[in-house]
C-alpha cells in the first residue's frame, strides 16, 4: 500500500494506529483487518455527511457491517449534552452492545461529542476517528480527549477515552473552507516550534505547497505532526507532564478567545498569535533565543496569518483573564516557553505583575 502511513500511539494494550493518506477513508483494505465490529454508528454532521458519508458507507456494505446513522447538525454550539443525548439515543435505539463501534465523522466537534458519547455508552464501547479537518487530523482525533462544552465554559464536561483506530484521509482537506485550513496550519507549526527545529524550516520552505494543498506536502506535514503528537501522548497519555508542552501558545491564545466571546479568531487564529505573544515575552525575559519571534513571525506572514490584537484588549486584562484560566496556580502562571526553535520547558510561577512588565506590548493593537 504505498502512499499510506500507519503512525501507531503506544499505550500498551490501548495502542492504536493512525492511517494517513490520500484515499484512505474509501480504501477497505485499510479497514477489513482493523475494524472488529458486529454494527457501527456513524456519527457526522450536516456539511460533512453530504460530502464524505458514501464513500464510507461504501466500505462498510463491502465488509458486510451493518451501519446506523446519527447526523448532528453543524456547528461548536451544538457540542453540549444535549447532542450527547441524541448520540446515546440512538446507540439505545440499535440496540448496541460492546461489539458497537463508534465512527465519528468530522472535525474536531464531532470527535469531541462522538468520542464521549462512545466512552460513557456501556461504559465504553469503540471508537474510530475518521477526522476531516486539519486541525482534527493533527490534532483532536488523536490521544483520546473527548467531551462537550458547558454553558459556563469549554470542554468541561469530558472523558479520557483512547480511539480504537483514527483514519486521516488528507482528500478531505480539500473541501475544507480556507480559513478553517489555515487556522489548523498554527497548531502544525506548534509541533516545529516545541519539537523539531527541522520541521519548522521544512514548513518555512514549503508554504507554497502547503497553500496551494500538494497531495505529497499535506501528506508529509500531516504525518510529521501526528508522529510528534503520538510521542508525547505515549510518553504522558492523562497530561501529567510532558504533553502539556503541547499546550504552547495556548494560555495566551485562550485568553484573546475568551476576551472576544470566541466570535474574532477560530482557535487555530488565536494560537498563532498566542504563540508569536509566548515567543516574544520568552525572548524579553532572556528565556527565548533571539532570532525566534522574528522567524515565527516571517511564517506566519508567509501563511497569512492576521496577527492584529484589536485596541481594546489590553495586557492587564490578557493576564488577568490567563490567571483565571483553569491552569493557573497561586505561585502565578506556568507557561510553556521556547528555549529555541524545537526546544519547549515548562516555565512556572510566572506573576502577573512580572508578566505585566516584560509583556510584549507592541503586538497590542
Ligand atoms: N480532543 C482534543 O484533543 C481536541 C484538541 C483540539 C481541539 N479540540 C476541539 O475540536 C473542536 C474544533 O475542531 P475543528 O477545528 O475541526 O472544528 P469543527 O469540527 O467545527 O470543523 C470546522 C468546520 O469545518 C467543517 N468541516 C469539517 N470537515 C470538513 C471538510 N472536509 N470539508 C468541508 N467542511 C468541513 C465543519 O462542519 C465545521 O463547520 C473544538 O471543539 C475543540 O475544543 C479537541
Ligand atoms: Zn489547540
Amino acid at each position: 500500500m504505498s502512499g499510506i502511513d500507519s503512525v501507531t500511539i503506544k499505550l500498551g494494550t490501548a495502542s492504536y494506529p493512525v492511517i494517513i493518506g490520500a484515499g484512505v477513508l474509501a480504501d477497505e483494505r485499510v479497514w477489513v483487518s482493523r475494524l472488529n465490529a458486529d454494527g457501527v454508528l456513524i456519527v457526522s454532521n450536516s456539511t460533512i455527511a453530504p460530502l464524505y458519508l458514501a464513500r464510507l458507507q461504501s466500505v462498510l456494505e463491502k465488509l458486510n457491517i451493518p451501519h446506523q446513522l446519527c447526523i448532528l447538525p453543524d456547528g461548536e454550539q451544538y457540542k453540549t449534552l444535549t447532542t450527547w443525548q441524541q448520540i446515546i439515543d440512538a446507540l439505545l435505539n440499535m440496540r448496541a452492545n460492546r461489539k458497537t463501534t463508534v465512527i465519528a465523522l468530522g472535525g474536531g466537534v464531532i470527535g469531541d461529542i462522538a468520542g464521549f458519547a462512545a466512552a460513557c455508552y456501556m461504559r465504553g464501547i469503540r471508537v474510530i476517528q475518521v477526522p476531516t479537518t486539519l486541525l482534527a487530523q493533527v490534532d483532536a482525533a488523536v490521544g483520546g480527549k473527548t467531551g462537550v462544552n458547558m454553558p459556563v465554559g469549554k470542554n468541561l464536561v469530558g472523558a479520557f477515552h483512547q480511539p480504537a483506530l483514527v483514519v486521516a484521509d488528507i482528500d478531505t482537506l480539500s473541501s475544507l473552507p480556507e480559513r478553517e485550513f489555515r487556522a489548523g496550519i498554527a497548531e502544525v507549526i506548534k509541533y516545529g516550534l516545541i519539537m523539531d527545529a527541522g520541521f519548522f524550516d521544512w514548513l518555512q520552505n514549503n508554504t507554497d505547497a502547503i497553500l496551494t494543498k500538494d497531495a505529497a506536502a499535506l501528506h508529509y506535514m500531516v504525518a510529521t505532526s501526528v508522529a510528534h503528537k503520538a510521542s508525547v501522548v505515549s510518553a504522558d497519555a492523562h497530561e501529567q507532564g510532558q504533553r502539556a508542552l503541547l499546550n504552547f501558545g495556548h494560555t495566551f491564545g485562550h485568553a484573546l478567545e475568551t476576551l472576544t466571546n470566541y466570535s474574532k479568531w477560530l482557535h487555530g487564529e488565536a494560537v498563532a498569535i498566542g504563540m508569536l505573544l509566548a515567543c516574544a515575552y520568552g525572548e524579553k525575559t532572556g528565556r527565548t533565543a533571539p532570532e525566534v519571534t522574528a522567524k515565527l513571525n516571517q511564517l506566519l506572514g508567509k501563511i497569512q496569518f492576521d496577527i492584529s490584537i484589536p485596541e481594546d484588549i489590553t495586557a492587564q486584562n490578557m493576564i488577568e483573564t490567563m490567571r483565571s484560566d483553569k491552569k493557573a496556580s497561586y505561585a502565578g502562571l506556568d507557561l510553556i516557553l521556547l528555549e529555541s526553535i524545537g526546544a519547549a520547558v515548562i516555565s512556572r510561577g510566572h506573576r502577573p505583575e512580572l508578566l505585566l512588565k516584560d509583556f510584549p506590548m507592541e503586538y497590542l493593537g
